[in-house]
């Protein structure tokens, strides 16, 4: 196998338990919404990977859009503020709306992405997350559809950065300063 990237300390989730992970949630979201008007919502940019893996695992009509907030973060902590800093250009109102978020740590970003959109009264809302942190929950938030429950660790790649790096990787590590 080849090494790891510096400063990924080991694979979490491999590039094939995400794929096939993915594939059985594609599966049970076709069931899930046969017959709505579903609009995915991609919150950026961590979780552009995801949508674009988990679009072609829906085997419906749907629309896509994007929204970038901003959790300021204060090394791996989010702070409490969010700020939208892209919003979606689509009016959601006529849509069944589904979140879909790279990861869910403090509950924050997806307490406040939830509120803003219930306010512009979608015919549904609901969220699905790549992975969830638990043990890391501030704030409490509905997540009906969850692929990964992770430890409390701060993991990088297929989307997810540690200062805007990692991205790219095809699979998800856990973040070590200075390994390998
Ligand atoms: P929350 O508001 O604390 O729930 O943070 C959510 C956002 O923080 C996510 O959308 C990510 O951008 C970022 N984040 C939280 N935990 C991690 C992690 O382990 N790796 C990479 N980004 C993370
Ligand atoms: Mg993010």
């Amino acid at each position: 196998m080849a090494a790891l990237e510096h400063g990924v300390g080991r694979v979490l989730i491999s590039e094939e338990e995400i794929k096939a992970r993915i594939s059985a949630m594609g599966q049970r979201l076709t069931a899930e919404y046969a017959g709505k008007r579903l609009l995915l919502v991609s919150v950026l940019k961590g979780a552009f990977v995801f949508m674009a893996d988990l679009m072609r695992e829906i085997k419906l009509p749907c629309e896509i859009d994007f929204m970038c907030v901003s959790s300021y973060r204060d090394g791996t902590d989010s702070t409490g503020t969010v700020e939208v800093v892209k919003d979606l250009a689509m009016d959601v109102r006529e849509y069944d709306v589904l979140i879909v978020e790279d990861i869910l740590d403090s509950g924050r970003t997806l307490s406040a992405v939830r509120k803003l959109l219930e306010g512009r009264e979608p015919r549904s809302l609901a969220v699905c997350t790549l992975l969830d942190k638990p043990a890391r929950r501030v704030v409490p938030v509905e997540c009906e559809y969850t692929c990964f429950e992770i430890p409390d660790e701060f993991a990088v790649g297929y989307g997810l950065d540690y200062a805007e790096m990692y991205r790219n990787l095809p699979y998800i590590g856990i973040y070590v300063p200075d390994s390998n």
